[in-house]
């Protein structure tokens, strides 16, 4: 550089504010501000609301009938038991809790389940339902020869995209959810199931499917199991409610059990999450179920290798919380009520909100939906206009495709919610 620049350059430099040349410097200084989480941004938007009637439906966690987070009676116990263990804190094994890794699945195949007989279900202990996904993702992409695509239903889980396009496998939808019945596109995923290419990877929602709570019928699971099977297609499960849809966590794992009968080495992600309220313990299996012991033991050494550089070794207290309640016959009975109690909770919630929306606001629209669907939330087959409206004008926060969490409706708002909602559709 010409001297005289160079003069002229570090002069400017010592008058410029030391601050602005930290931050004109920084390494970072290109990095782009990237969108808000659609969901948690949902609930920054109501927390900065001040009007008292302002009702959160957004983020998906089970809330009493006073709106306030609960703590199952069953695992305030089990907490309680472990706490009076005095555990070390020691690393678990790569796997997780082993006990816990043997108890979870058992919940999910069963207890006659054959390949958990014949110990030929490869699993691992995972950081709750995300992180048995990201597992799944790694797994798939670096083992499965036969398609680096997973099909994934249109909507589905928000997140489930980033999940598995950041592991490598590149992401593509089938039909599910028919807007103008408000319901199943039963015929649309049939065809683009057997549309998509031989072997390619199917993610399926267990139960209680997320964002829209509408579930196939176990007649139509059935199909779906032909069609899988004839396509060749890898069935990989996410069951993030077990329980939360019906009340029964044997009825909610009947997909999951069907297609174990039928043959399929199926993969599956559970979290215990929202059935034991573990939400920020970060609690849950992933597993793969194969054809004999000693592919089970290679997989298993896999997943080692896979989990192993991502985070070492999972979290310890939930484990230890949800394997107590498994573990012990009593607690375990409990528990099963429990989940039952939240599920039965969320049940009367839409009889009535269906019952106030139609009967004492005289809403003429069919709302035969927000009964039919199932599980933590109701799709509204409202549009966006109506949603902001919802939000702006009636303080009640929701995400922008229209999904509620029914588990955030209470005796005490759901008069609100039905005026507005009433008041916004009939515009
Ligand atoms: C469909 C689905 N899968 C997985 C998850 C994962 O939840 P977590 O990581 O809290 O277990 C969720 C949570 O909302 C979900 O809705």
């Amino acid at each position: 550089m010409n001297p005289m620049l160079l003069a002229r350059a570090s002069r400017a430099q010592v008058m410029r504010p030391a601050t602005l040349l930290v931050r004109h410097s920084s390494v970072w200084s290109a990095v782009k501000a990237g969108p808000p989480d659609p969901i948690l941004g949902v609930t920054e938007a109501f927390k900065r609301d001040q009007d008292p009637r302002k009702i959160n439906l957004g983020v998906g966690a089970y809330r009493d009938g006073n709106g306030k987070p609960y703590v199952l009676p069953s695992v305030r116990e089990a907490d309680k038991r472990v706490l009076e263990a005095q555990y070390d804190k020691e690393y678990l094994p790569i796997t997780g809790l082993a006990e816990f890794d043997k108890l979870a699945a058992k919940l999910a195949y069963g207890e006659n389940s054959a390949p958990l007989k014949e110990n030929r279900i490869a699993m691992t202990q995972s950081i709750s339902g995300t992180g048995a996904l990201r597992i799944a993702g790694e797994f798939l992409a670096r083992h499965y020869a036969y398609s680096k695509t997973v099909y994934l239903p249109t909507p589905t889980w928000g997140n489930h995209i980033p999940i598995f396009k950041d592991s490598g496998l590149e992401v593509k939808q089938y039909a599910y959810y028919d807007k103008n019945t408000v319901g199943l596109d039963f015929e649309g995923m049939l065809r683009d199931l057997r549309e998509a290419p031989e072997q390619s990877i199917v993610l399926l929602h267990a139960c209680a499917h997320n964002p829209t709570g509408v579930d196939p019928t176990q007649e139509q699971w059935k199909k779906i199991s032909e069609v899988v099977k004839e396509k060749k297609h890898f069935p990989l499960f996410d069951m993030a409610y077990q329980g939360f849809a019906s009340g029964d966590t044997d009825r909610d794992a009947f997909a999951v059990r069907h297609f174990v009968e039928q043959g399929h080495e199926i993969a599956l992600c559970q979290s215990f999450a929202k059935n034991m309220g573990l939400y920020g313990e970060r609690c849950g299996l992933f597993s793969l179920v194969t054809a004999d012991e000693d592919v089970r033991a290679r997989v298993d050494s896999q997943l080692k290798i896979t989990v192993r550089p991502l985070y070492s070794n999972p979290p310890v207290h939930g484990a230890r919380i949800a394997a107590t309640i498994l573990g012990d016959a009593q607690l375990y009975q409990q528990w099963l009520g429990e989940v039952k109690g939240m599920a039965d909770r969320i049940g009367s919630m839409r009889t009535s909100l269906k019952d106030l929306l139609v009967n004492e606001y005289g809403s003429k629209r069919n709302w035969d939906h927000i009964t039919n669907q199932i599980g933590m939330f109701a799709f509204l087959g409202i549009t966006p206009e109506q949603v902001a409206e919802l939000v702006n004008k009636y303080h009640i926060y929701l995400t922008s495709n229209g999904r509620i969490s029914v588990a955030g409706i209470t005796e005490s708002n759901i008069r609100h919610l039905a005026e507005s909602l009433h008041k916004v559709t009939s515009a």
